[in-house]
């Protein structure tokens, strides 16, 4: 069978808006071209560079991409709004000094005393470390019981994601009342600084689950990196640098007070069927992405920011960009303009090495691997939810990946110096 065989065997439904619609929506999406991609790792900061950690937003959402991710849900283990407080402070404080390139408490050398860093940071450099906090519904209502006098102040941005086509999600790996999105260039600094966070909330908070992840920064500054499909990831996203597109589509706006200024994370972690995907031949790979493997350029085009041409037909009449293509469905064109955030990192858990292959109708997966995927939005509704709907249900890569569980997050504005994160929400200094 050919390539285009296979393509057209795979991507046979066809469900998009007519021309027409696709015209209409296409008129009001934003250019979205960039002579390079300024949300990609800058291959020449130093890894001494510290990330301000306070100021109007969370440093780790426009920042540009640290090599290293560690993802950490918790539960909050008190009832005590007091005690949960106290938590957001001692952490606040930590998450301070840590993106300094500091301990997370200054240590003493009592040799009577526990230290209060576990050290493994030390004579290492901030490595461009951010720490950014996020509050799960959870927080706000759990099994219909308001928690922590919060009740009323649940954002209706920050909703319950639906059950998405093919969702597969492990109850281990969902949810979670906070969340910390540790990035820095060092995974030795990322680890360490989770580990402080969970130290520091014991009694108080426990870990509920955690994904790591990594990515490689390109050659030159702000390359787009690759992710574990071989392709470029990260393309088209809103530019960091562009304030307009940023609020319109990343910062959260004054629909709920305390949030404004802050932004809603869906995180998803995905298992891609790697043994499977690379048997395939490259055509039908580049036809699933809808763009080369070794430019990142759309199909039919040459440069990585090019506009995707939605119009486009070949000789027989099929769209240049198959219907089915990952990011013709994520183009904002076909989601009346809907775009958020991406910041996502591979990730690699070693082996599958259960009795029982999981999931179980994925012959011959051995790589317990995949993409952590995160992304940053205004509002959930009008990003993450608008755009996955049709994806999760028409995307060609859906045979190769399994979203396994995951959840949604509201990650406050920035802390100013001598605040704790989450104040806007709790009102009290
Ligand atoms: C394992 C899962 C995934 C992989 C490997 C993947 C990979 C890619 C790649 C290679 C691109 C093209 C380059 C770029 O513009 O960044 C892309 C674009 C995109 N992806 Fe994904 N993606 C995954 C999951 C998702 C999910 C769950 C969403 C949910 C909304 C999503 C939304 C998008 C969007 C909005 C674009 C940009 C489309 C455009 O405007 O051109 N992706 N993705």
């Amino acid at each position: 069978m050919s390539t285009t065989d296979d393509s057209r065997l795979h991507g046979r439904r066809r469900f998009l808006a007519s021309a027409t619609t696709l015209a209409a929506a296409a008129s009001v999406a934003p250019a979205l071209s960039y002579a390079r991609n300024r949300n990609a790792p800058d291959a020449s900061a130093s890894d001494a560079d510290v990330v301000p950690f306070f100021g109007e937003h969370q440093a780790g959402i426009a920042t540009p991409q640290q090599s290293h991710v560690y993802f950490a849900a918790f539960d909050v283990a008190t009832e005590k709004r007091d005690e949960l407080i106290a938590l957001l402070k001692t952490w606040t404080n930590a998450a301070a000094r840590l993106t300094q390139g500091q301990t997370a408490a200054p240590l003493s050398n009592d040799p009577g005393k526990e230290p209060l860093d576990s050290g493994e940071s030390q004579g290492l450099p901030a490595s461009r470390l951010t720490v950014t906090f996020g509050f799960g519904a959870t927080l706000f209502v759990k099994d219909g019981k308001e928690r922590f006098g919060l009740g009323d102040h649940r954002p209706a941005a920050l909703v319950d994601l639906p059950r998405f086509n093919g969702d597969q999600l492990v109850a281990e790996r969902t949810g979670g009342d906070l969340c910390i999105q540790v990035c820095a260039n060092d995974p030795q600094v990322v680890f360490h600084a989770v580990r402080q966070f969970a130290r520091l909330s014991y009694g108080a908070a426990k870990l509920r689950w955690a994904q790591t992840g990594f990515l490689s920064a390109g050659k030159s500054a702000h390359e787009t990196p690759r992710n574990l499909m071989g392709f470029k990831d990260g393309t088209m996203n809103p530019s960091a640098s562009d304030s307009k597109a940023m609020s319109d589509f990343v910062w959260a706006g004054s629909e709920t007070a305390w949030m404004q200024g802050g932004s809603y994370l869906v995180a998803r972690p995905i298992r891609i069927a790697l043994e499977h995907w690379d048997r395939m031949k490259l055509a039908f790979q580049e036809q699933v992405m809808g763009r080369h493997k070794d430019t990142g350029a759309p199909l039919g085009k040459t440069g990585e920011f090019d506009a995707l041409d939605l119009e486009a037909n070949d000789a027989d009449g099929n769209p240049v960009l198959p219907e089915n293509s990952h990011v013709r469905l994520g183009a904002p064109a076909v989601n009346d303009g809907a775009q958020i955030l991406r910041r996502s990192y591979s990730y690699d858990n070693g082996l599958s090495f259960t009795a029982e292959r999981w999931p179980p109708w994925h012959q011959g997966m051995e790589f317990d691997a995949g993409l952590m995927f995160l992304c940053f939005q205004h509002d959930p509704r009008q990003g993450f939810i608008k755009i996955f709907d049709k994806m999760s249900k028409f995307d060609m890569m859906n045979q190769f990946v399994t979203h396994i569980g995951g959840g949604v997050f509201a990650c406050p504005p920035g802390v100013r110096e001598g605040g704790y994160v989450g104040q806007s929400l709790f009102g009290v200094a």
